[in-house]
């Protein structure tokens, strides 16, 4: 086998990874073709920032749709024009999106095309280029916190350090019910998380192999700030 087959046979291998090892009930890997189809562009190398950015926003759109599955629901009365029915809308439950910048930021639009009200927090982390440990340079939250389902996104989750502790922050703030979105993760760092956050769903778009030595996700997309801003 050469050595592009082996790399083709890997990056192929989410489900039978997955059956391998075994992660904790709170994570939700979305099996779906369209998410499997759009993260492949986004894998591409050749693909743009312009066509980057739009497709990191709609992968957002179908996490958030599964993401929000639970979202408590009420009946109004509404007459249509053939007579008048009680029909579902969301209650009045209040909603934050909180990326984690830089590149949280590009899957925020997704969600208020879902729910119209939610308002947008905002956590800055960055990892250290030699310990890749998170560093937290930012974190504005909106009001009433506690009181809102909370969606935290960061398109990677690599060794799960800017997540684990984006999560804690936002907890320490007061926040309860929240779920992280994150397009691409590796086994490490969803395994950090899980153990760190149990009490947080974590929906993962796609599972990859592992982190090279510089903690970046195999195969992964590169660098998902600089992709999404065109900054390299
Ligand atoms: C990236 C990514 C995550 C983090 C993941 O951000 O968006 O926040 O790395 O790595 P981890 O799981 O090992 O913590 P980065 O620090 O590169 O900042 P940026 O979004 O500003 O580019
Ligand atoms: N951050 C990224 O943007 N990409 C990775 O692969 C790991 C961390």
């Amino acid at each position: 086998m050469n050595q592009n087959t082996e790399k083709k046979r890997e990056a192929d291998g989410n489900e039978k990874r997955r059956g391998e090892i075994s992660f904790a009930d709170s994570v939700i890997f979305l099996n779906h073709p369209l998410l499997k189809h759009k993260i492949s562009i986004l894998r591409n190398r050749r693909t743009g920032t312009n066509e980057f950015r739009t497709i990191v926003g709609e992968i957002a759109m179908l996490m958030g749709y599964e993401a929000l599955r639970d979202l408590p629901l009420e009946n109004i009365e509404v007459e249509t024009p053939v007579e008048t029915c009680l029909t579902p809308v969301i209650s009045g439950r209040k909603m934050a999106v909180v990326p984690i910048l830089r590149a949280g930021l590009g899957m925020v639009e997704g969600i208020p095309t879902l729910v119209p009200s939610a308002k947008v927090g905002h956590i800055g982390m960055y990892r250290d280029e030699i310990t890749h440990e998170p560093h937290e340079y930012y974190c504005k939250l909106p009001a009433s916190i506690d009181e809102r389902m909370i969606l935290v996104t960061d398109p990677m989750l690599a060794t799960g350090g800017s997540a684990v502790d984006a999560v804690r922050l936002i907890k320490q703030k007061g926040g309860k019910q929240i779920k992280f979105l994150s397009i691409i993760a590796a086994p490490e760092g969803v395994r950090k998380f899980t153990e760190q956050h149990p009490d947080v769903p974590l929906y993962v778009g796609q599972l990859d192999r592992c982190l090279n030595e510089n903690a970046y996700i195999c195969p992964g997309l590169g660098d998902a700030g600089d992709r999404i801003f065109g900054t390299r």
